[in-house]
């Protein structure tokens, strides 16, 4: 579904992102790990066109994603939900999930009840305010408004990030699905370790803009959770 190859970014001097190689499989959730600062964002920046690449290459379904300016790879089926959420507090949440259809190029715009099956509590609350849910449930906002244009690759920035349990573990249910039973390529950037063991397939672990390892989840030893990924 995509293979990053050899990529490299800088912020100015800074070089942020240094020969970064890894794959997301169709119908599976593929976790890029690794401490605060080490590069996740920018990666997932990069795949959406939010920041210019210097070198390397994104391949996704056959498409070189670098030479396509960043409205496009929206069009071409990848969703993504930004870390932070980024939620319009003062649109309803109806409208915030139709803002998801400006990133498509789909001609209906009508909300599929699909989107409301998965996230029910939108539905109940799909009048109030955007910035009147909890962090959770505007997380799952973030996340339906992503799936409007029925994306093939889902990229999640972190959303269990400051969210009680019980909507991490919905949030958690909602990521398998959608990878293990609507087939969609599930890029998952994450810290939480059980949460990660929950619902990932396979990770590829960051390291100060390099990828420092990669494998299938029985593959994530505790040697490399505490050189990596313990504080
Ligand atoms: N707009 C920017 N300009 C300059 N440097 C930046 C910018 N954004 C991020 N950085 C730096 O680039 C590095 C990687 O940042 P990035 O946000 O990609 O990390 P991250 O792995 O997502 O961290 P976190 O887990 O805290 O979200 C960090 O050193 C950060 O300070
Ligand atoms: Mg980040």
């Amino acid at each position: 579904m995509l293979t990053v190859n050899a990529l490299n970014h800088y912020y100015g001097q800074s070089h942020s992102l240094r020969d970064v190689s890894f794959e997301a499989k169709p119908a599976a959730c593929t976790c890029l790990m690794g401490r605060n600062g080490v590069g996740k964002t920018t990666l997932a920046k990069c795949l959406m066109g939010l920041e210019q690449t210097r070198s390397g290459e994104m391949l996704y379904r056959g498409i070189a994603l670098e030479k396509l300016p960043a409205e496009r790879r929206a069009q071409e089926g990848i969703g993504y939900v930004p870390q932070g959420r980024q939620i319009f507090p003062l649109l309803s949440v109806e409208e915030n999930i139709r803002t998801g259809f400006f990133a498509g190029n789909s001609k209906t715009h009508k909300i599929p009840d699909s989107i409301y099956e998965l996230f029910p509590v939108l539905l109940e609350m799909k009048n109030r305010r955007g910035g009147d849910l909890s962090g959770g449930q505007q997380q799952q906002l973030a996340m339906a408004r992503a799936l409007v244009i029925e994306p093939m690759l889902l990229i999640l920035d972190e959303p269990a990030e400051g969210i009680q349990p019980s909507i991490v573990q919905e949030i958690g249910n909602v990521i398998s699905m959608l990878s293990q039973e609507l087939g969609i390529s599930v890029i998952l950037i994450e810290q939480k370790l059980p949460f990660i063991r929950k619902v990932a397939d396979s990770f590829a672990i960051m390291d100060r803009g390099n990828i420092a390892a990669t494998g299938v989840m029985s593959e994530l030893t505790e040697d490399l959770v505490s050189e990596y990924l313990v504080v």
